[in-house]
């Protein structure tokens, strides 16, 4: 059997850490520091306990940058916004299984429909094996590295052995989201994912890109 040529490992940064009073200049800040992707956390009250922002600011935001816009719904009834996130300017866009498991089909296709990238996620506690049947309709998979809902999180280890699994089986992007700094990514990228999603990593710290040169 061959082993595939590594990937190059993408940053993306998710603005959930960053000072929303001057979101325009943290998201150019990460922008210049060399990140590859923009990660907008939404997240609606009831599918996890915070809320963020929704579509309104995902169109700001676009207006700031050219970097794809990788929007993660953590939010009940996801279909009912992904016209919304499309309007809005969303490259790619990630429904949580847990939040449509028995529509998750339809999701993914009016998601194909709209020309985005289709994206699922798991939390911690959903056995991968879950999205078997969808992996040939899938461009993006993003395992959950804590309980979703706040950043600032430590990183769950069990929660790799999905990463590799997924990783056997799937060859679109594999991310990987919470508590996520230069060492537990190293762990992800080496069981498999190729998109280290990281807030605190990168806004926490006063020079972006050495925190994301220390992810790449
Ligand atoms: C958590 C969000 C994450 C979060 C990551 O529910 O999905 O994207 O912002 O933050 P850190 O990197 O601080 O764990
Ligand atoms: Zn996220």
């Amino acid at each position: 059997m061959t082993t595939d040529v590594k990937r190059k490992t993408l940053v993306a940064p998710s603005i959930l850490s960053a000072d929303f009073g001057r979101l325009a200049e943290e998201i150019r800040d990460v922008e210049a520091g060399g990140c590859d992707w923009i990660h907008v956390d939404v997240m609606d009250g009831h599918f996890v306990p915070n809320l963020t922002i929704g579509p309104v600011v995902v169109r700001w935001i676009r207006q700031v940058t050219r970097l794809p816009l990788d929007c993660h719904l953590m939010i009940e009834n996801p279909r009912k916004y992904l016209a919304d996130f499309k309007r809005g300017g969303a490259d790619s866009v990630t429904v949580h299984y847990e939040a449509c498991p028995h529509d998750l089909a339809e999701a993914l296709e009016e998601l194909g429909k709209l020309g985005l990238k289709r994206g699922v996620s798991v939390k911690p506690g959903t056995p991968a094996e879950v999205l078997d049947p969808y992996l040939d309709r899938l461009d993006l998979i993003l395992v959950m590295t804590v309980e979703p809902g706040f950043g600032g999180q430590s990183f769950m280890e069990e929660t790799l052995p999905k990463v590799s699994y997924l990783r056997r089986k799937f060859r679109g992007h594999i991310s990987v989201d919470g508590g996520i700094n230069a060492e537990t990514g190293r762990r992800a990228a080496a069981a498999g994912a190729d998109v280290l999603v990281a807030g605190t990593a990168i806004f926490g710290e006063k020079d972006r890109r050495r925190a994301i040169q220390a992810l790449s």
